[in-house]
């Protein structure tokens, strides 16, 4: 990487490229790259193109009119990554801690509005400490200016923002109404005031990392999608990202070539232990049925009971949202079905197709779910796939009990091929719970309590732990050995890759917010 930096400078001189004279060194001595190396290792080598290197801001107050930097602390334009189209802001933390003025916040929403005209992905690489404060209210509405466009191309163009240093204020809200943000390990914060702040007002003593740090988003808050571990390996992320998604809302997948050979995956067969309550690993699920090496998990330190991420069937690009056993036995709570329903979303906006895969225990249960609405928020999950009309396959490897079985892409709410393996058990709830219920009256009276409900347990388990009371009804197309998924998947997604639905007309639906 330092040769391939070295190059890089030697370049940037030679080239004089607008944008003042960035203090270099600053930014290097943190760990970072400046904005325009930034662009460098996004972009498709010589593909970008500069917009408004000669933009300096108006601003008189403060003795700013003295303080011009070509380009006012925000490189913007466009350019290719892998062939394809990307718009591309990128802030300057050496002019004015990358602050946004009248003038930079113009330039992003020039290349916005590009972007959504052309039908290409806007990426913003964000070092801002927000609204330039000498600016007052012309930075408000700079700010503004952007949150409406952010809104406006939202399910029309990508959006994906990552954070490169210490963002406040309005450099939080922005991305925070983007699809996807990366944040940078060690380097990045997202706050919307910062620890000084939070001293002052509620006497906390707090850091910045621990306040609003990678690791913080990742795991706590969820705010961040995707952690990098440098400035380099974010472009990467960013890049790898955009492989799995179409420019548009109008346009499809991408499909990389794949010629079909043994699809047949013998090690699926083994994956589910043979004790209901044993725990096993989805990934491994994922990784038998998707192309080798092809899932890019998405959130993934944050609500680890259910997995969310892109990957390729046949070459083809789908969302995976699977249950995952190792977590709170896979069961679904409020940060899991947040996380699942806005991954639902996103795939729904952009035609990218959905697998799940179930197993689900139900809803966990408890007062810290009740009041932090675990109603609203389940219902997001369930209002999320409802609405969906990509192609829709469910897999069900094991649990499906309880709400969570309609939850978790039922055929009922608009699942278009449900597959179940042999271990599926699809119940209203587990035997052990069901018979202490509903044979509560015979197990008191009998002799030996025990006994009885051992023997209503397996009476329970016997008619409902299986998928042949569902396959019987239709709400399961049909009951799959485990290694012939791959196959089966691949020829669903394939029939319905032509899926077309029209919904009655409507402003918009009022999601569960
Ligand atoms: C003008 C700013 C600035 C700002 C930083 N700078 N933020 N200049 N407007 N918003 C300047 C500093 O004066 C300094 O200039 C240089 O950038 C680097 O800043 P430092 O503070 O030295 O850096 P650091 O210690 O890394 O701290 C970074 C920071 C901190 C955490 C971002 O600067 C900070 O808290 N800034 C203010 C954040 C903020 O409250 N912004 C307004 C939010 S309101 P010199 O010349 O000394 O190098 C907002 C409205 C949006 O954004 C609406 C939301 C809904």
């Amino acid at each position: 990487m330092d040769k391939q930096l070295e190059t890089l400078r030697a370049k940037l001189a030679e080239a004089k490229l607008g944008g003042g004279q960035p203090r270099i060194d600053t930014q290097h001595k943190k760990g970072k790259l400046t904005a325009r190396e930034r662009v460098h290792f996004l972009v498709d080598e010589d593909s970008f193109e500069e917009i408004g290197a000669l933009v300096t801001h108006r601003s008189h107050d403060f003795g700013m009119a003295e303080q011009q930097f070509l380009g006012d602390g925000v490189v913007t334009g466009y350019g290719t990554i892998n062939g394809r189209l990307v718009y591309v802001f990128a802030q300057d933390f050496t002019v004015f801690g990358g602050s946004l003025s009248e003038t930079h916040a113009e330039k992003i929403c020039k290349v916005m509005d590009l972007a959504v005209k052309n039908g290409a992905p806007v990426i913003g690489l964000n070092d801002s400490g927000g609204a330039r404060i000498q600016e007052g209210v012309n930075s408000l509405g700079g700010y503004a200016d952007i949150f409406y466009r952010n809104v406006q191309s939202s399910g029309v163009v990508p959006q994906i923002s990552a954070i490169m240093g210490p963002c406040a204020g309005g450099a939080v809200y922005s991305p925070a109404m983007t699809d996807f943000i990366v944040m940078v390990e060690g380097t990045s914060y997202m706050f919307v005031t910062g620890p000084n702040v939070v001293k002052t007002v509620t006497n906390e003593e707090v850091t910045s990392e621990e306040l609003g740090g990678a690791s913080t988003h990742a795991t706590k808050s969820g705010v961040t999608h995707l952690v990098a571990t440098n400035d380099v390996d974010c472009m990467h992320k960013i890049q790898r990202l955009l492989s799995y998604i179409p420019q548009n809302c109008e346009d499809k997948v991408p499909h990389l070539p794949y010629a079909l050979g043994d699809e047949y995956r013998e090690e699926l067969n083994t994956i589910v232990p043979e004790t209901a309550n044993h725990p096993y690993d989805m990934k491994a699920v994922i990784a038998g049925v998707v192309d080798q090496d092809s899932f890019f998990e998405i959130h993934e330190n944050y609500a680890e009971n259910i997995v969310v991420g892109f990957a390729r069937l046949a070459g083809r690009s789908i969302g995976i949202v699977a249950n995952q056993p190792m977590s709170l036995a896979g069961v679904l709570d409020v940060n899991s079905s947040k996380k699942g329903a806005r991954f639902v979303r996103f795939c729904d906006c952009f035609n990218i197709p959905l697998l799940v895969l179930e197993d689900v225990p139900g809803f966990l249960p408890g007062t810290d779910q009740e009041w932090n609405a675990i109603i609203t928020n389940g219902a997001k999950l369930l209002y999320a796939f409802s609405e969906a009309t990509v192609p829709r396959v469910t897999v069900i490897t094991r649990k499906a009990y309880g709400g969570a079985y309609d939850v978790m892409n039922s055929k009922h709410i608009g699942a278009d091929m449900n597959f179940a393996w042999p271990s599926a058990e699809i119940a209203v709830m587990g035997a052990k719970g069901a018979s202490e219920i509903i044979f509560k009256k015979e197990i008191d009276a009998a002799d030996d309590p025990a006994a009885k409900l051992a023997e209503k347990e397996r009476e329970y388990a016997a008619t409902f732990t299986n998928p042949y009371r569902a396959a019987a009804r239709g709400f399961i197309d049909e009951v799959i050995h485990p290694a012939e998924t791959r196959r089966k998947l691949i020829k669903a997604f394939a029939m319905l890759e032509h899926k077309a639905v029209s919904r009655p007309k409507r402003k918009h639906g009022n999601v569960p917010l």
